[in-house]
């Protein structure tokens, strides 16, 4: 039984993004950020699409236990670390590499069973002050680390940028001559760039970069697109029109009566609300493509429905395709109708949304 609204995800899409992300860092290995359900693209299936990159990075414990479980035996990155004995013993026994940003996760490693041992990536705050050691810190962290003999198999140094999607901003600048203040004179692997800072920031990519968003084919950039970029857009979200009426000049349309028709209106109802993960605070005039025609969303979003103004497009059915986003209609530009990014969109893309990887 079809689905009325799936999310497609483009195999293809994923894998061309990632080699656009090598052609961009060459010299750098590729750490696929795949957090938050890979941001709406499916964990495992995007994993397994990307498994020619070098590790992968995600935000819980319990992602990367998802991921051993399906079988990825690339190295995975915790990016906000362990928190407790028992996560961190998990993190030994899936051979998960660690971020360590504070304090109790240093104290947290000194507990840690013999023979047990971590590749860590030290975090530095370096402006963005949100997780990591100030760079004051730095030294007697890495004072704490030495004490931990071999239980520490490989330290590295990771930062993450603030502003890097505002490339005019001078805290770019000023994060990254920290970051190299720091490592300099020393041979330690580090890793700075998000998707942003991989185009706005090549001086920084240094060994490793971390680009999430532009995997997925989308731009962190406001005034610019995926495609821009040289990316492809990897998911397309596309429901289908459920009942198509006439309204008549002077009525309203949805909850609160929110659109009123200025004339007599034909108006299609679409299978996607805010259950499936659409923004309640779409505003009026936001596309939809109807039959691959544009229509506009009108009134307000429901939890199962939208209704969009197929007045101009001919011969609309029950039955009809309607994309809400996907390459032809850019997810940058339906996050700005919403007062939002591409981000929140694409991971809010709900679990009654099936994915269907091509
Ligand atoms: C530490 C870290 N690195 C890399 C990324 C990937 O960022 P982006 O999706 O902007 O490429 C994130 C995402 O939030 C992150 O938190």
């Amino acid at each position: 039984m079809n689905s009325l609204i799936r999310a497609e995800v483009s195999a293809a899409a994923l894998r061309d993004n990632l080699q656009r992300v090598r052609e961009l860092a060459p010299s750098s290995r590729v750490m696929a950020v795949v957090k938050a359900n890979a941001y709406g693209h499916g964990l495992v299936t995007t994993a397994l699409c990307l498994a020619d990159a070098d590790a992968f990075a995600v935000a819980r414990l319990q992602e990367a236990l998802v991921l051993r479980g399906a079988g990825v035996r690339k190295p995975i990155v915790l990016l906000e670390g362990v928190f407790d004995p028992e996560q961190l013993a998990e993190a030994a026994r899936h051979d998960l590499e660690v971020v360590v940003h504070g304090d109790e996760q240093l104290a947290l490693l000194a507990t840690a069973p013999a023979g047990s041992t971590f590749v860590v990536w030290l975090k530095i705050d370096t402006g963005m002050n949100r997780l990591g050691f100030r760079v004051e810190q730095v030294d007697s962290a890495l004072v704490r680390l030495a004490s931990l003999g071999p239980r520490i198999r490989e330290l590295r140094l990771l930062s993450h940028f603030a502003s890097a999607d505002e490339p005019a901003s001078c805290e770019n600048d000023l994060q990254l001559a920290r970051f190299n203040a720091l490592s300099a004179g020393r041979s330690w692997t580090r890793s700075l760039c998000n998707s942003a800072g991989l185009f706005a920031m090549p001086e920084a990519q240094a060994e490793w970069v971390r680009p999430g968003l532009a995997l997925y084919g989308v731009s962190p950039f406001p005034e610019l697109l995926g495609s821009q970029l040289g990316l492809r857009p990897a998911m397309r979200l596309v429901s289908t029109v459920i009942a198509v009426r006439d309204v008549l000049a002077g009525e309203a349309v949805g909850y609160g009566g929110a659109w009123r028709a200025a004339a007599d209106t034909r108006v299609a109802i679409v299978a996607a609300g805010y259950g499936d993960g659409l923004p309640r605070s779409l505003e009026n005039g936001t596309p939809v493509l109807v039959n691959g025609a544009r229509a506009s969303l009108v009134g307000r979003v429901s939890m199962d429905m939208i209704a969009v103004n197929v007045t101009a497009i001919q011969g609309v059915q029950v039955g009809d395709p309607a994309i809400l986003w996907g390459p032809e209609l850019p997810v940058e530009q339906i996050a700005a109708h919403a007062g939002t990014i591409p981000y929140e969109l694409l991971c809010s893309v709900s679990q009654r949304v099936p994915l269907a990887v091509r």
